[in-house]
Order: C-alpha cells, then sequence, then structure tokens
C-alpha cells in the first residue's frame, strides 16, 4: 500500500525508444531529433529585443489580481481574433497559464470523477494524462481517416460514452493536419446540444495553414451548444516558455453565462498567469504574426523537401494534410511502425514518433517534425536515403 493516488502512473520506465534514443544521446551520437516540438529550440529567428523589451511594464510590480486575467490581456486576445474576423467579447475570454491549465479547468467545469470526455484518434497525446489527473475519463472516436480524417457523426455516435460530458475535436488536427469542416461543425453543433454536450475545440495550431483554402473556425457560430475554443501564446506566437492560453466562451444563454461565471470560480482558486506575462501579450501578439511567418516558412520548406524527395513512385506515402507543425509518412507494413523508428534509430541516428504516440487505429505512420532548421531536416533525410530506398 503507498500513499499515492492513481493519477499519476504506476511506473515511470520509457518505452524501448526513448530509451534506446537517450542512451544513444548520452554516448554522445550525432542524433537528429524530427520529434522537436520547441520553436524556440528550432533555431527560428525571433525578434528578442521587443520579446524581452514587452516585459519591462511598471504595472507588473503592483499585484492586481483579476481571476479572468488582465483586461488588457483579454481585449488583446479579442483583438488577435478579429484579425481573422471573429469579434469576440473579451468578457467571454479567461487567461489560463497554458491551454493544457485550461483543459484542466473545463475537466473541472464538466465532469466529475468518473465522467468522460470523448477525444479524436488519432491526436494529441496529453488528453489522456490530462483527463487522469482531474480523475476524468478518455472514450475516444476515431476520425475518418478514408475522408481526410474528418469528423464522422455516425462513429463518434456509436463510441459515445454514457457519461460523456464534452466531445474534444483538434483544429487543425495534430498531428494529421485536418482542419474542421463546415458541414460536420453544424451537425457537431446539433449533434452536441441534443444530448447536453460541451463541445471543446482545441486550435493552437490554426494559423499554420498550409495553403490559402479558406479555414473554419469554432469561434464562428451558429453555436447551439456550450463552446469552448482554447489557444494561447506557446504556438500563436511560438513562445511556450511565457506560459499563456486562453478560453472563448460560447453557447446558448444563459448557460454560456453560468460556464463562464463557474470558470471564473475555478480560476479565482488559481489565479495562475503571472502579471508581466498578461501586460506583455498584446505587445508579443503584435509580433505574432511576423513569428508565424518565419515557423510557416520552415515547415513549408522541410515540407517541400520531404514531398520531393519521397517522390510521388515511392512505397512510402506522404499524408495529405492541411496544416500544423507536422508531417504523418504511411511505412510499407513489412514492419511495424515502432520497428521502423527504432530502425531510423540505430541505422540513422533519426529520431521519430511512431504513429502509436498519437494512437492512430492502424500500422504503420511515422510522425516527422517539420521545426528543425532545413540542413537538420536535410542531413536526416539523407542518412534515411538507404532505409527508403531499400523498399
Ligand atoms: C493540439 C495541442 N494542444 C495544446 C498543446 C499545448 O499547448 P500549451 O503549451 O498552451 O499547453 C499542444 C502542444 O503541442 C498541442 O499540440
Amino acid at each position: 500500500m503507498t500513499p499515492f493516488s492513481r493519477r499519476t502512473p504506476g511506473s515511470f520506465h520509457p518505452n524501448a525508444l526513448a530509451a534506446r534514443a537517450r542512451a544513444l544521446r548520452e554516448s554522445g551520437a550525432p542524433l537528429i531529433d524530427l520529434t522537436l516540438s520547441n520553436p524556440t529550440a528550432a533555431g527560428i529567428a525571433y525578434p528578442e529585443d521587443e520579446i524581452l523589451s514587452a516585459l519591462r511594464d511598471p504595472r507588473s510590480l503592483r499585484y492586481e489580481p483579476a481571476p479572468k486575467g488582465a483586461p488588457e490581456a483579454r481585449e488583446a486576445v479579442a483583438a488577435w481574433h478579429l484579425r481573422h474576423g471573429a469579434r469576440l467579447d473579451p468578457a467571454h475570454i479567461l487567461l489560463a497559464a497554458s491551454t493544457s491549465e485550461a483543459y484542466s479547468w473545463l475537466f473541472r467545469l464538466l465532469c466529475d470523477p468518473g465522467d468522460a470526455i470523448m477525444t479524436p484518434r488519432p491526436s494529441y497525446p496529453l488528453f489522456e494524462c490530462l483527463a487522469e489527473l482531474d480523475a476524468v475519463r478518455v472514450a475516444q472516436y476515431p476520425l475518418a481517416e478514408e475522408w481526410g480524417w474528418r469528423l464522422d457523426l455516425a462513429t463518434l455516435e456509436a463510441r459515445l460514452d454514457p457519461r460523456a460530458r464534452a466531445i474534444v475535436f483538434v483544429n487543425p488536427n495534430n498531428p494529421t493536419g485536418s482542419y474542421l469542416h463546415p458541414e460536420d461543425w453544424l451537425r457537431l453543433q446539433e449533434f452536441a446540444a441534443l444530448r447536453g454536450l460541451a463541445i471543446i475545440v482545441d486550435e493552437v495550431f490554426f494559423d499554420y495553414g498550409w495553403t490559402a483554402a479558406p479555414r473554419l473556425s469554432s469561434l464562428a457560430g451558429p453555436h447551439l451548444a456550450l463552446t469552448f475554443t482554447l489557444s494561447g501564446l506557446s504556438k500563436t506566437a511560438g513562445l511556450p516558455q511565457m506560459k499563456l492560453g486562453w478560453i472563448h466562451v460560447a453557447g446558448p444563454e444563459p448557460l454560456r453565462e453560468e460556464a463562464l461565471e463557474r470558470l471564473e470560480w475555478i480560476a479565482d482558486a488559481y489565479l495562475p498567469a503571472s502579471a508581466p506575462v498578461q501586460l506583455a501579450a498584446p505587445r508579443w501578439l503584435e509580433l505574432a504574426p511576423l513569428i508565424q511567418a518565419r515557423i510557416l516558412d520552415r515547415v513549408l520548406s522541410n515540407r517541400d523537401a520531404l514531398e520531393s524527395w519521397l517522390g510521388p513512385a515511392s512505397p512510402w506515402r506522404l499524408l495529405p494534410a492541411s496544416g500544423g507543425w507536422t508531417a504523418v509518412i504511411e511505412a510499407p507494413r513489412i514492419h511495424a511502425e515502432e520497428e521502423w523508428a527504432l530502425r531510423f534509430l540505430h541505422e540513422a541516428f533519426v529520431l521519430v514518433q511512431p504513429g502509436y504516440f498519437y494512437d492512430f487505429e492502424r500500422e504503420a505512420f511515422l510522425a516527422l517534425s517539420l521545426l528543425p532548421p532545413p540542413e537538420e531536416f536535410g542531413e536526416a533525410l539523407s542518412r534515411l536515403e538507404r532505409i527508403f530506398r531499400s523498399v
């Protein structure tokens, strides 16, 4: 008998791939990490002076707690979204220390212990951990691969957990880079409203679209169901270290007002985002288009390199995608994805993520970060050449 709850894992042993990568790194092997998700470690040029000088606001010297977040920061978030045509009321926005924390608040708002949230698969791997920490279960619904990873309501309905309280959707999804489809959005709203479910849409990668095609944000109505849209500085301004995320609350009244009141109560218990960061956020959001352009440029150049390197006749298939920071390739099924990833590591010192990391329903997918510097990305591809051409 230990004094610990079951919310933390019983074992912290890394899996075979992570253990092998760590051993190689420690032995000084020239590892290229194509799992990189941290833009500040990718050699992107940031406007450093402007970022730092935004922190020198004398108002930071006074503590003036505001549970929903500093009004000027919430106004800046509303102004940010107006650039994309969404007219938001700052009163409907709450600031948290990150999107991850925002998830936790929403799980506490919507779920009692043992209730469930419906999460897509494949998708962002942190849902399960975040939910378990709040004594909430995750029930998964598969996205429809054959329709470009669209939401399939019939499957969602078939998999609906009897204790589901909310449906999560990631727009665009990580790692498949697929955006919300307008038809699916309307039908999802009807589906959730009829069943009294909330909708949580994670739009952290929304601005990283790869084409000029129009993209639908969940900030656009109709909001028949209680709808929470999440984003934050981590991806929007490429500043994960600054720790600022936000939640926009939409939905029919009086449900929305009640949700806001209860969320404010949760936020008041933590008062998590730091004052200097909140006061700097308006300036950082002004810098965000520049930072985004540099990150997007990087992502697209690596994606182009990968596409032309694989070529159309390759038995390796680059999955079509429309946005985000990741490329997914389907590997020939002569090996399981974990074996491919181990081969990449042993034979080329290149680290990638096997699809199971994102809970792909079938084999054999590998996810490659498009963030690394182009020289490193190109070097990884040339090291992988022999393995790629061997099938
Ligand atoms: C889909 C998705 N949501 C949220 C996050 C985390 O965001 P934050 O740093 O604001 O917690 C990530 C990080 O990679 C992500 O991929």
